[in-house]
């Protein structure tokens, strides 16, 4: 994919200024991601701390919608000015795909790191944003779970790979495959907060009640606590009677795990993940892009507050 452009109206946006305040020596008609990152720099407007949150987007259930919001997700994080790595763990390589790359011309993935010891750093690759890195995935992937059964410490070995890099990132977000495997176990253990992606319909209680016990039984038996779990209602069409008889059943059933922002149905998001572009590219006026936004702008004060809060108990002793 080419790097993207922005008008001075978007990085004015961006950044969080009026247009006026972008210095006369620095103004274009157009602006690429690296002109955007110096502005940040120069002008130090960098978006609030958030510690550093590892997140999956996690369903067992497949299409519901996990690489679609996670790679969105991440490139808007990495649009505003945090630090990110993606991580695909799908060995379908979607998310390696909407960042606008195919996973066969990588020829190391998070196999060889969780399995041969490759370090992570090693595996980790740039993209057309500045402030945003990625790990691919590709076909190989798919032998991962079988690998991992007989190692020791099966469970941790994503945890611990990631430590080499975990404070170089605000975020480190991964898009998990649809499977219940140890792949996604490892990603559990790795993750602090949980994006569980569903379509507003009746299926998808089951593969939720799955996770929900999963999440369950981690806290019991690895003794592993997620801060956050939010269920993300997605691809929703209100003009469907089901979709809001789902949607009220979801309300009733994990009131307290349900983010009031939805994401809705959107053709251009669809038609962007097939493009190999992130829908902030291809249109971010489209639903998909007010979508995410919305969900972005109910989630990161959350994460602020946790980590000035967080903050705050280490500096009270
Ligand atoms: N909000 C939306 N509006 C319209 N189409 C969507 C939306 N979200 C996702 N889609 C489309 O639905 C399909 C499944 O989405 P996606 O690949 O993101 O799901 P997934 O959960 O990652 O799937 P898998 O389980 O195979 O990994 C894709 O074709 C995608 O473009
Ligand atoms: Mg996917």
């Amino acid at each position: 994919m080419e790097a993207p452009t922005y008008s001075s109206k978007q990085v004015a946006e961006m950044l969080g200024v009026s247009p006026k305040e972008i210095p006369e020596g620095m103004r274009k008609d157009v602006y690429g991601p690296d002109d955007i990152w110096e502005l940040r720099t120069t002008l130090d407007r960098f978006p609030p701390r958030v510690g550093h949150r590892r997140q999956l987007f996690l369903n067992f259930k497949g299409g519901t919608g996990k690489t679609s919001l996670s790679t969105s997700y991440a490139w808007r994080l990495a649009e505003l000015g945090y630090a990110v790595l993606l991580i695909d763990l799908d060995s379908q390589g979607h998310a390696t795909k909407c960042l606008g790359y195919e996973g066969d011309e990588f020829e190391k993935t998070l196999l060889d790191v969780l399995v041969r010891k490759t370090p992570l750093v090693q595996v980790i690759q740039k993209s057309s944003l500045p402030n945003l890195d990625f790990v691919p995935s590709n076909l190989s992937m798919s032998t991962m779970d079988l690998a991992l059964m007989p190692m020791a410490g099966r469970e941790f070995k994503l945890r611990n790979a990631l430590k080499d890099v975990e404070a170089q990132y605000d975020f480190i977000i991964f898009d998990a495959p649809p499977s219940f495997g140890l792949l996604n176990l490892n990603a559990l253990m790795a993750a602090n907060d949980l994006f569980v992606p569903v379509l507003a319909d009746f299926l998808s209680f089951h593969g939720l009640k799955l996770l929900f016990e999963t999440v369950q039984s981690l806290e019991e038996d690895l003794n592993h606590v997620l801060d956050h779990v939010y269920i993300v209602v997605n691809a929703f069409n209100a003009t469907f009677k089901l979709a809001k008889e789902a949607l009220e059943a979801l309300q009733t059933h994990y009131p307290e795990y349900l983010l009031p922002t939805i994401i809705r149905q959107c053709t251009k998001f669809a038609q962007a993940s097939s493009e190999g572009r992130p829908v902030f590219v291809a249109d971010p006026t489209s639903k998909g892009a007010t979508d995410i936004q919305a969900m972005l702008d109910n989630v990161l004060p959350r994460l602020v507050a946790g980590a000035a809060a967080k903050n705050g108990a280490t500096h009270a002793g």
